[in-house]
Formats: structure tokens, C-alpha cells, sequence
């Protein structure tokens, strides 16, 4: 019943879409949705890599049985075992026991861990590689992109990568699957944003995956997430390799909070100093309302960024200190960073901010604002000074 859309000579995509889930991992707004993607190889041997969330295994299961029109299933390649991906393993294997998965040893315990599953495992190592007829397939690991266990298969064949979550981005696929056969437009900040969220920590294994797949001639990259790229492989390649090593653009990020309108002032007297003095890109965010999602998001893209906060309960405003703990778990490298608070009776806010900046080992601009009570004349000042100095570091670099 269901018509597969081919990537490449039988090679078809039997990943599903998920319009439900609220929030990705429980953590990360999914306002365009987000796709599991799977892709199963016909040959002599049929393979399928990877599997999708649980939730969506019934349709998954139907795709893949029209797929094989009454053959067996002899490989599942397991890339990836976060169970966004890894979810539907042990009902495929209720549906074809005799499947061989294929792994390596750290996908193996995990397989184990998780699914109960011990047998019928065909362990691979970097870049060993198993035939399936008319293709060979190889493998590479490709540790903490974003699991210890990933690794990716590439079929010289078609000069196909699938690369699990590397490359990937949060958004529905809305019909077509192949990047040539759509507009990509609104992928390219989910995939900013998926990144910051998903992968960011791991910035420096990602470049050493890439700098492993730079000797692969790959023409298309099917990941877990998302378009198959194909025109755009090497603009996907290019954002992953700028984003891993944390480069940013020309612009400023700025973050706070605030409880009765003071801190807010002061972030907007600084973003009025930074337009004054040429910088296009300003992005404030009140945490209050803005998901950290999209705040990490900005922050990988930009190179300044100042935060405020109100001191409460002698100490950060909560929010702000929630999103403080996410950049630095991310360990964002090369920003710069300025800094503002405000109290009522006793300061706490802005010596956590510095304690902040310091750890991140950032350049930090201006001297940091701090305002008790209401925001004074000689304090606005001192926010618009702080915003230019940022516009200033900002052109020297
Ligand atoms: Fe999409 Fe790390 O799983």
C-alpha cells in the first residue's frame, strides 16, 4: 500500500514523521515537528539502517513489509542507539528473528541494556565493511556525534552517507525527502538549532568525525533527522564543521530576566547602543518567556553576548541560572561577553555573572553594570557604554 520514495538505486526511505511530540527529549520545542529517518537497502541481501521511536513502530514495520514484498530482512544496521532511533528494535525483531544486526561492541551493550537483545550480532570495526550483494557497505565510528556508540555507514556505490545524527535537523519531512525536492528554507535555523541543542557539546568529536569523512566522496547524506541532502550536502557539512568549531557571526545575544521591568530596561538601553554603533544582528531574549532551546541556539550563531539578571533570593534569577547551566555543559568556546544586574537590598546576581564569564574563559567587555532599585540616570549610561564596547570588540575581531 504505501509508495516509498526511492533515494537511490533501491535504496528507499521507511522513516515516519512525528506532528505529536511536544518537546524533544522531553527538553526541546518541536514547532515543525521532527522525523526519524530509516532507509532500507534491497540487494541480494536486503539491510535496513536504523529504526524509528517506538510510538511510530506500527507504520514503520508496514512500510518496510511492503518494502521487501514478502522477503526476509537479513540486516539491520544499527548506527545510532538513542531510542528516537534504536526505539523499534526488538518488535523488528519479533517480525523477522532471523535478522543480523549489525554494531559494534558499544552498540552491543547498550542493545543489550536496552532491548535484551544478546544474539544474532554481527560486531564491526572501523572501516570494516560487509557485503550485500551488488554494494559493499563500510563502517566508521564516529564517537560522541552524539552517543559513544555511533558510527556511520557509507555506500561507495551511490556515494551515500548515513551519518545517524550528524547533519541532521529538527522539522517534518512534508512530502518530499530529498532536499532537491522541496524548499529547505526553514531547515537551516532548526539545524542551528538542533545542533546547539542536541550535539553542541561535543564539538570536538564532530571534528574529528568530519575530519575522518573528509576522505569519503559522498554526493548524499541521509541522516536520522530530516531532508536527504543531496544539493545541499556540502552546505550541511560546511554549517556542521562552523558549528563544531564554534564559529560565530557578527551579532550579539542578549539574555535576561527580569521581575518588574528594571533589568529589562537596561537590555534594551544596551541593544540601543549596539544598533547606535552598526550592529545589525541583536537578539534579545527574556528567559521568562523564550525556551532555552532557542537561546542556545542564538548563542552558537553570535559572537557577543551579554547577560542580566535581577538578584532573587540572593541569588540569579532562576531562569537565568538554567540557562547558564546549558551553555556551560556546551562548553561554547571564543565569545564575547559582558554582563548587568540589578538588586533591591543585597547584590548577588552580577558576581555570578562574572564567576559566569570567568569559568567560560571568555573576553570580557565593559565593566558590568549593576543598578539598585530603580534604573538611574548614571546607569543607562553605563548600559549604553557597555553595548558599545561590544559593538567595538565586535569590529576588531
Ligand atoms: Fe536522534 Fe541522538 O538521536
Amino acid at each position: 500500500m504505501y509508495k516509498l520514495k526511492e533515494i537511490a538505486e533501491k535504496i528507499y526511505y521507511v522513516g515516519v514523521n512525528d506532528r505529536q511530540k511536544l518537546l524533544f527529549e522531553n527538553l526541546w520545542p518541536l514547532p515543525y515537528g521532527v522525523s526519524y529517518n530509516s532507509y532500507l537497502i534491497i540487494d541480494e541481501k536486503t539491510v535496513l539502517v536504523d529504526t524509528v521511536d517506538v510510538c511510530y513502530s506500527d507504520i514503520f514495520l508496514k512500510k518496510i513489509g511492503d518494502a521487501l514484498q514478502g522477503r526476509s530482512l537479513d540486516y539491520l544496521i544499527v548506527n545510532h542507539m538513542e531510542p528516537d532511533h534504536a526505539g523499534s528494535i526488538r518488535l523488528l525483531r519479533q517480525q523477522y528473528p532471523d535478522v543480523q544486526i549489525i554494531g559494534n561492541n558499544k552498540t552491543f551493550g547498550m542493545l543489550q541494556g536496552y532491548h535484551g537483545i544478546t544474539t544474532g550480532l554481527h560486531e564491526v570495526k572501523e572501516g570494516e565493511s560487509v557485503s550485500v550483494g551488488s554494494r559493499e557497505l563500510f563502517f566508521y565510528m564516529a564517537p560522541m556525534v552524539h552517543w559513544p556508540e555511533v558510527m556511520v555507514t557509507y555506500d561507495p556505490k551511490e556515494k551515500i552517507i548515513f551519518s545517524a545524527d550528524a547533519f541532521g535537523t529538527f522539522g517534518t519531512l512534508n512530502g518530499g525527502i530529498i532536499d532537491t525536492d522541496m524548499n529547505t528554507d526553514h531547515y537551516w535555523e532548526e539545524m542551528i538549532r538542533y545542533y546547539s541543542n542536541i550535539v553542541g557539546k561535543y564539538g570536538n568529536p564532530v571534528q574529528k568525525a568530519l575530519q575522518k569523512l573528509a576522505g569519503l566522496d559522498i554526493q548524499t547524506i541521509c541522516s536520522t533527522h530530516g531532508p536527504v541532502w543531496r544539493e545541499n550536502a556540502q552546505k550541511a557539512i560546511a554549517i556542521y564543521d562552523k558549528l563544531s568549531r564554534y564559529e560565530a557571526e557578527e551579532g550579539v545575544v542578549i539574555v535576561y530576566g527580569s521581575m518588574y521591568g528594571n533589568t529589562e530596561q537596561m537590555a534594551e538601553a544596551i541593544a540601543f547602543s549596539l544598533s547606535a554603533k552598526g550592529i545589525k544582528n541583536i537578539v534579545l531574549h527574556n528567559v521568562s518567556k523564550t525556551p532555552a532551546s532557542y537561546i542556545l541556539k542564538d548563542v552558537f550563531k553570535y559572537k557577543g553576548l551579554i547577560v542580566g539578571s535581577p538578584t532573587c533570593s540572593n541569588q540569579l534569577f532562576p531562569e537565568v541560572e538554567s540557562v547558564l547551566s546549558k551553555i556551560e555543559v556546551r562548553d561554547i568556546k571564543n565569545r564575547i561577553y559582558g554582563y548587568f544586574g540589578t538588586f533591591t537590598w543585597a547584590g548577588a546576581a552580577v558576581k555570578r555573572l562574572a564567576a559566569f564569564g570567568e569559568n567560560m574563559k571568555w573576553d570580557i567587555v565593559g565593566p558590568p553594570v549593576e543598578q539598585k532599585q530603580g534604573v538611574s540616570p548614571d546607569t543607562y549610561a553605563q548600559c549604553l557604554t557597555l553595548g558599545e564596547d561590544m559593538a567595538d570588540k565586535l569590529k576588531e575581531v
